[in-house]
């Protein structure tokens, strides 16, 4: 239907639901139309996915992941001296022109969509209906950096009362280091390098160890499509070698890092003490993200909006729910809805169409969740355990609720599918502002979930939580690229926003020309 009207012209206005709504099922990519022209981002429709899956399945079946060599020292100082050299001729080449290889990038990666699914079911374990919005929000990346860049990188001219010409020029900074995580392994690791590539910067590229070949193939669809090699370099390997070798390199003139606080902090240190430039750091890192329900919020929309937001993806996203905080007054109606929907929640293979959530990236991580269930089977109350199905083989953790009692007893981000419950509406917990300043004291900042009917709360409780990111009466994962801007703030990052007009600018360096006519 929503097709059909697209196909029929109908402006976007003319619809009684925003497309951004059905976002949330990333199966419902939207016709271009719908954004109308200007818009560069989500033009990424993919109505092959929408009509049928079956081949997206064939496809990530027969996908083999290949292996991909890690770099040793030799081979990241060559890459580092390659790309050193190959700056100025990169940074030269004009915006537009940057721009343009993007733009080449996106329209192969949608043309290529079903292999890079393939992948992104096969080693990032993905279950297809991530894997489909990952390939959209890498393509959405890489148009929207294009068309920031033509936009803001024109130099800007300042006229003034000194008679001269004065303009305000963006380009590169040199090398920029730029290393990702394995939970959005093709759209943060896309993302990431295009802002630095069309800001006039060259690559280094550094994955997570587990997930290399994703990036290998997106690296290489770059360079197919006209980003030189001298400008665009991948290194895989361990973090605390490779990663840590490429920080500490005097080359490295800028680093944009996504993963844990620790390792950001790290790498801060890394380069406050390196040789070389003193060095910019755009870390994006993860959070105790709570989400305020107060005794006006709708249940089924909050629980669909749990279930999505603390579940899906298995809970391995930055922007995942940890912390429900739940009215008294509401919260045994919602925790008995919780249950039962968490009852009807598929675990299992991603290859299966059943599957809805799949299984955790690898032992260590299963391990560390198993560890972190045992410690809140022991001190917490269980509210829901989804079923595992009889037999299943693999890194499968259960998505289980408990009911803790205290917020502080939530220090660290577990990074997977589990939900720590807490009531609020008396004692310390007695009213809203008690609760976000209880949130804020935890110390992260990337994204709040408030579920209210109350006209004006949603807002007073924006202003005083310290996060990046508010969503209110809807799941709270999932930033549309362009138009929620995603990033957050304290032990959650750095900023700016992925996604956002402000990203570019912090890849840039700024240059004054003033030319005494
Ligand atoms: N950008 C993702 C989201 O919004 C998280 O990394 O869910």
């Amino acid at each position: 239907f929503v097709h059909q009207l697209a196909d029929a012209r109908v402006p976007l206005d003319a619809l009684l639901v925003s497309p951004f709504n059905l976002q949330g099922d990333p199966g419902l990519p939207l016709p271009a139309a719908l954004y109308g022209p200007a818009r560069p981002n989500s033009a990424s429709v993919d109505l092959a996915c929408l009509a049928d899956r079956e081949p997206l399945y064939a496809t990530a079946r027969d996908t083999a992941v290949p292996t991909v060599p890690e770099a040793d020292a030799a081979a990241v100082d060559a890459a580092m001296q390659r790309l050193h050299a190959g700056f100025a001729r990169w940074d030269a080449t004009p915006v537009a022109g940057r721009g343009a290889a993007l733009r080449r990038a996106a329209e192969a990666l949608e043309a290529r969509r079903a292999e890079f699914c393939g992948l992104l079911v096969r080693e990032a374990r993905k279950v297809m209906a991530d894997a489909v919005a990952e390939v959209r929000e890498a393509v959405d990346f890489l148009r929207y950096y294009a068309a920031e860049a033509e936009q803001r990188f024109a130099p800007l001219a300042l006229p003034g009362p000194t008679g001269e010409s004065n303009e305000l020029r963006l380009r590169g900074r040199g090398v920029f280091v730029c290393i990702s995580p394995w939970n959005f392994p093709l759209a943060i690791f896309t993302g990431q390098v295009a802002a630095a590539l069309v800001a006039g910067n060259s690559v280094a590229a550094k994955p997570a160890e587990q997930t290399p070949a994703v990036a290998q193939r997106m690296v290489a669809l770059l360079h197919g499509c006209g980003v030189p090699e001298d400008a665009l370099q991948l290194l895989h390997g361990p973090g605390e070698t490779v990663g840590a070798a490429l920080v500490r390199d005097a080359r490295c003139a800028g680093v944009a890092f996504t993963g844990s606080t620790e390792v950001a902090k790290a790498i801060q240190r890394s380069l406050a003490d390196k040789d070389g430039p003193i060095v910019p750091l755009i870390a994006e890192t993860g959070g105790i993200n709570a989400m305020l329900v107060d005794s006006t919020a709708l249940p089924e929309q909050v629980v669909d909006a749990v279930i999505q937001s603390a579940f899906r993806s298995a809970g391995q996203r930055c922007s995942a729910l940890r912390l429900l905080c739940l009215h008294v007054h509401i919260a045994d109606a919602v925790l008995r809805m919780l249950a039962g929907a968490m009852q009807e929640l598929v675990v299992g293979d991603p290859l299966q169409r059943s599957t809805d959530v799949g299984p955790v990236i690898d032992a260590q991580a299963h391990a560390a969740l198993a560890r972190h269930v045992a410690r809140l089977d022991a001190q917490a109350r269980l509210v829901a355990r989804t079923p595992l199905p009889a037999g299943l083989a693999g890194d499968h953790l259960a998505p289980v609720a408990y009911e803790v009692r205290d917020i502080a007893e939530v220090r660290e981000e577990v990074f997977g599918p589990v939900l720590h419950v807490v009531r609020w509406g008396s004692g310390e917990l007695a009213t809203p502002e008690a609760v976000i300043d209880r949130v804020n004291a935890l110390g992260y900042g990337l994204t709040l979930g408030v579920q209210t009917r109350i006209e004006g709360r949603a807002l007073q409780v924006a202003q005083r939580a310290r996060v990046g990111n508010v969503y209110v009466n809807r799941n709270m994962i999932g930033a549309v690229v362009g138009v929620q801007p995603f990033g957050g703030e304290g032990l959650s990052g750095t900023g700016p926003k992925a996604g956002g007009p402000h990203y570019l600018l912090r890849f840039a360096s700024e240059q004054t020309l003033t030319i005494n006519t």
